[in-house]
């Protein structure tokens, strides 16, 4: 799926384009079993290069150049698929001792400032974990991780003083959803650590973020500015078809005379 084109490229270069121009070059993709694609796609390929090239595609060319001059790809596979924060919990030893982010790929963010760069300022300037949120309407609380509100910091800022994963609408703690990127500090590793061992069935990186705070970690969560889609079902692919060929300057104008 990740690798199925959204119009001029494949959904995971959209997302991994937003890491290269949030300025996050070292990029570490937790696949698992059938995903091998996915690394070859990473790879430089100097047959289809050439093909490329041949057919004078070099703005497809340019865009594959990109991304192979300025990210750096490690592969990382999941044996079993044991929730996201097993995900992450795979990837520790892969990170240095900074803080690092999390990309959900079935989550797009179009917007001029990338959303993982909103995030990253905001993680600077707090010295602290920082989760992208959006507003959502109530009933859709059930497919969401949500924050629930310790202070209104600005009205896009808020220190988070609980996090539930996928509540009932009548247990969420607001209406502000956890949308796909992350910066996390390395602390998220122990609280992972920790829960796994009394937790059957999936590790949630929400629970991880909650028992971070548990443990007195200061945990923001900001307002991400741009348009999300949600690649994992099929009017959210659908969305960000359209959405994306309307903003292409070279398609939008042919997609509006349809
Ligand atoms: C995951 C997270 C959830 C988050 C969502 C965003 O859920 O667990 O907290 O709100 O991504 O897309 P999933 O959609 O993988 O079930």
């Amino acid at each position: 799926k990740e690798l199925l084109p959204l119009i001029n490229k494949p959904a995971i270069h959209h997302v991994v384009d937003e890491a290269l121009a949030s300025a996050v070059s070292s990029l570490v993709f937790i696949t698992s079993r059938g995903k091998s694609a996915l690394e070859d796609y990473f790879d430089s390929a100097p047959e289809l290069e050439a093909l490329l090239k041949e057919s004078g595609k070099q703005d497809l060319l340019a865009s594959i150049n990109r991304l192979m001059k300025h990210g750096h790809f490690t592969f990382i596979r999941q044996p079993e698929p044991h929730g996201l924060g097993h995900a992450v919990l795979m990837a520790q030893q892969a990170i240095g001792k900074e803080h690092f982010a999390v990309m959900l790929p079935d989550d797009l963010i179009v917007s001029e400032t990338p959303a993982l760069s909103q995030l990253i300022r905001v993680a600077r300037q707090e010295r602290a974990s920082v989760i992208a949120v959006q507003e959502v309407p109530r009933e859709m609380v059930p497919h969401y991780g949500v924050i629930g509100i310790r202070k209104t910091i600005t009205p896009n800022l808020f220190h988070v003083g609980s996090l539930v994963e996928k509540p009932s609408p009548k247990d969420a703690p607001s209406n502000l959803a956890i949308v796909g990127r992350y910066v996390l500090s390395q602390k998220i590793f122990a609280s992972l650590e920790e829960i796994s061992t009394y937790t059957p069935g999936e590790l949630q990186l929400t629970d991880g973020i909650a028992h971070m705070l548990h443990n007195n970690e200061r945990v923001f969560a900001y307002k991400v500015h741009g348009r999300r889609h949600d690649l994992g079902n099929p009017i959210g692919w659908v969305n960000a078809v359209i959405h994306t060929a309307l903003e292409d300057p070279t398609f939008g104008p042919h997609v509006i005379r349809l």
